[in-house]
């Protein structure tokens, strides 16, 4: 490990890409703490994040995200695995830059289609969408949350390996 920035490492990427899987591997592989920040928002503010999104819109989730964000920027030791549209509002990828290493899980449309498809979480904005409705709308918010997501350190961009070797793959960026 090259420097004290892997105090923090951030997973970011499209919903369905697996950050929360991949997190854990390499929290247990490093030996540090795994936060979801979906999660830590949902302990903080006792409700699930589909019902913050009802309650608040996603204007309102937005900020309560990123103030869970940056209150994330003081934890030590810890791998974070972000919402999929945390990278994308306010300064959060400048936030997470700044605090540390910044790591963009790049899967293609098609397999991140099969993978939301298949995938028990609720998630309020793919709620009821058809096969083809699914597919538009990744293809059109991918589009425009990439110059965000772009913006990591690391980029990874795995086809078919299984979360080990993708764990892998982080962990030879990391050494450079
Ligand atoms: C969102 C992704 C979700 C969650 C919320 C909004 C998004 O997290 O933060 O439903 O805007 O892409 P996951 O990427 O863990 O599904």
């Amino acid at each position: 490990m090259k420097d004290s920035r892997f105090n923090r490492i951030y997973i970011v990427g499209f919903m369905g890409v697996g950050k929360t899987t991949l997190a854990r591997k390499l929290g247990e592989h490093l030996g540090k703490s795994v936060i979801d920040l979906d999660h830590f928002i949902e302990e903080r503010k006792f409700k699930t994040v589909p019902q913050l999104f009802t309650e608040h819109g996603e204007d309102g989730f937005r900020i309560i995200e990123q103030q869970m964000l940056k209150e994330l920027s003081d934890f030590d030791d810890v791998i974070v695995s972000t919402g999929g549209g945390a990278p994308c509002f306010f300064d959060n990828m400048e936030v997470m830059n700044a605090a540390g290493v910044t790591v963009f899980i790049d899967l293609p449309p098609e397999i991140i289609a099969q993978r939301l498809l298949k995938s028990k979480t609720e998630r309020p904005l793919i709620k009821g969408k058809t096969e083809t409705e699914l597919q538009d709308f990744i293809a059109e918010r991918l589009n425009e949350r990439r110059p965000f997501y772009g913006k990591s350190e690391i980029v990874v961009k795995p086809t078919n390996q299984t979360p080990e070797e993708v764990m892998h793959m982080i962990l030879e960026h990391l050494k450079d």
